[in-house]
């Protein structure tokens, strides 16, 4: 018979009570994080439906980084600039899918600057794989009323990043500055994120990698080798690492975060600047994994949190997981 729990903790009852811990907290935020869950809850609806409700294939654009659009794409970053609009909370915004920042002009009061993925891994979307919403959260400057100067700093002035997963169930990931990662499922029933991952931290090792090794033969040398020593019998286990690549790096991510192991785009030769982008996909991802006990680095092996993109699209190579295989990587970087 199923259990019932009378004292779940919701994700409002969560942010309450973290709010609660901060004397100068105003509110704001949990109220920025209100209209943020919304939209994780309506891009998870249209996602669910797509294929009854004519929103699967391409929407017939592209965006600013070069990628063909889906309708998807376009519908849930609608959903978002207008929650973050409504929200009054935010007083500007960056989209992968808007090629400049939008201004909330009427948010006169608004003290955040959000980045975000709408979809990430929308190649997926149609073989309904899971993908995913990553978020990245930044306070404006100290009478600041909003300048692309309040967006382009590094990872580690972020107030908060995290993500959400449309998988089997939808999975919202949160981290805070200085704080821990706690996960939530959302529970369709009473239609709320409900903390069922506590303190989330990252096994120290384990023994999987997950990188598009179609892209091998563009790869730097200490790329190269890195990777094939993870196909030699290794020392400890006599077996070679386990190869999981889903191409949503939020569900990669997400994997690793869970299992353990490393997730990598690098940049290559191809592409100098590797792909995913740092505002919306390297940075809260990085804070994501560090505050887990992990580590996120570049393709130069700089802290990804420390690096400063010089444009709102900017792009980099990462390598992000446990702190073992991220040591690993840095190890063949040295040679
Ligand atoms: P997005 O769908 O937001 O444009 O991001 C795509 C990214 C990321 O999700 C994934 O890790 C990567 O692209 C997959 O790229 P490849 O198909 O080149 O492996
Ligand atoms: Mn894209
Ligand atoms: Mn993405
Ligand atoms: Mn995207």
């Amino acid at each position: 018979m199923e259990q019932v729990n009378y004292n779940i903790i919701t994700l409002t009852r969560f942010l309450t009570e973290e709010q609660s811990k901060h004397k100068e907290a105003t509110g704001d935020f949990t109220l920025l994080f209100h209209a943020l869950q919304f939209s994780f809850k309506s891009i998870a609806y249209y996602i669910r439906r797509a294929t009854l409700i004519n929103l699967t294939g391409l929407a017939g654009s592209s965006n600013t980084t070069g990628d063909d659009q889906k309708k998807l794409d376009v519908i849930s970053n609608d959903l978002f600039i207008n929650a973050m609009r409504s929200s009054g909370k935010c007083a500007l915004l960056v989209s992968e899918e808007e090629e400049n920042v939008i201004y909330f002009k009427d948010a006169t009061q608004a003290r955040y600057a959000v980045a975000c993925d709408p979809i990430d891994g929308s190649s997926n979307l149609d073989a309904g794989v899971s993908v995913g919403t990553i978020f990245a959260i930044h306070k404006l400057a100290e009478g600041s009323k909003g300048t692309p100067e309040d967006i382009l700093k590094p990872g580690t002035e972020l107030v908060a990043a995290g993500f959400t997963m449309y998988g089997a169930s939808a999975q919202l990931v949160i981290t805070m500055k200085g704080g821990t990662v706690n996960g939530f499922t959302l529970d369709n029933g009473v239609g709320e994120f409900i903390l069922t991952h506590p303190d989330m931290r990252l096994p120290r090792k384990r023994a999987i990698y997950s990188v598009n090794e179609g892209n091998s033969l563009y790869w730097e040398d200490p790329v190269k080798e890195y990777f094939e020593s993870l196909k030699q019998l290794q020392p400890e286990s006599k077996k070679p690492y386990s190869a999981r690549y889903i191409g949503s790096m939020v569900a990669d991510a997400y994997r690793t975060l869970l299992y353990g192991g490393i997730f990598a785009y690098p940049a290559d030769k191809k592409s100098p600047k590797g792909k995913l982008r740092i505002l919306y996909e390297c940075a809260p991802m990085a804070m994501v994994f560090e505050n887990a006990g992990g580590q996120a680095v570049n393709s130069k092996m700089e802290r990804m949190l420390e690096v400063v993109p010089e444009t709102i699209h900017d792009k980099s190579g990462i390598f992000m997981g446990s702190y073992d295989e991220v040591e690993k990587v840095k190890s063949f970087h040295k040679k």
